[in-house]
């Protein structure tokens, strides 16, 4: 059976609309925020999504503001038409597919910055980005409204910023993370594994084992220190390019944990680049 196709909005006004209608008959309302060039992750959120409130939104918006000058913008994969099929097949009951110019209108002058969970890591490798992600995250989450949003737990820093901006600005939304969906080798799965070709996607599979390895030491109470240097080798010896960060730190607050044995729950954060692209994975420890 075909899903029907799925009710698409592009302004904020027809968008309040929508919500407007459903509040009105007490149903409780999810947004799965997302840049679309979705796979079985993101269907997974919308799944996740499901479970939580009568009706699904997805955001598709490639967020300018959040890639930096050097980036792949212009590059990233876009197929509204793709997505909207994925959507409806997976459940969602609207699409909210705005244009820049809604999302940014001419004038557009403020941005949303958080000091200190959005400084290491992907705040270090890429400035800018979380400024990006956390104004474009608020003004969605503003402009549903919804009782709950859910972000992937592979975007962990992201999900981890985005749960300080909701606390801080206290919007009323419950921030979900969603566990991360990986292949059958375990590499998680991202829009950009797009960019691997056949032999850089083998070497990929390789990150989850040795994250794996390194967290399950860490767990087992041997040195923070010791484990990530047993890490970053086995990463530089399968064939990745460079490491942006292999590290262990705090699941709530992001600061770093090390060396010596845990003693907070922790995430095992990692980036690296094969080819060119960049992947980013993490483990709860
Ligand atoms: O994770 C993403 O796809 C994006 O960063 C998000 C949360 C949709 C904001 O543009």
């Amino acid at each position: 059976m075909t899903a029907s196709p799925l009710a698409t909005v592009r302004t904020v006004a027809d968008l309040r609309a929508h919500v407007a209608a459903w509040r009105r008959q007490g149903l409780r309302v999810a947004l799965v925020p997302t840049m679309g060039a979705l796979h079985a992750g993101h269907l997974s959120l919308v799944s996740l999504a499901r479970t939580r409130a009568d009706r699904v939104i997805a955001s598709v918006f490639v967020n300018p503001a959040q890639f930096g000058p050097n980036e792949d913008f212009a590059a990233y994969p876009r197929d509204e038409a793709g997505d909207a099929a994925q959507l409806a097949a997976g459940g969602c009951d609207l699409l909210f597919a705005p244009a820049a110019s809604e999302i940014y209108p001419p004038g557009f002058a403020t941005t949303v910055t958080t000091a200190g969970i959005s400084e290491s890591m992907e705040g270090l490798a890429r400035p800018g980005h979380f400024a990006g992600v956390a104004t474009v995250v608020s003004k969605l989450l503003i402009q549903a409204a919804p009782d709950v949003a859910v972000f992937g737990e592979k975007d962990y820093q992201q999900l981890q910023v985005i749960r300080r901006v909701a606390i801080d600005l206290d919007l009323p939304v419950e921030i979900v993370g969603a566990p991360t969906a990986r292949a059958e080798d375990g590499l998680a799965l991202s829009s950009r594994n797009a960019y691997l070709t056949a032999e850089e996607r083998r070497v990929a599979g390789v990150l989850n084992v040795i994250m794996a390895r390194a967290a399950g030491r860490i767990a087992a109470g041997d040195d923070i220190a010791a484990a990530e240097a047993e890490g970053r080798a086995a990463i530089e010896a399968a064939g990745f390019a460079r490491i942006d960060y292999f590290e262990t730190r705090a699941a709530d607050d992001l600061r770093r944990l090390g060396p010596g044995v845990i003693d907070a729950p922790g995430r095992l954060l990692a980036a690296v680049l094969l080819g060119r692209t960049r992947l980013l994975d993490n483990r709860a420890i």
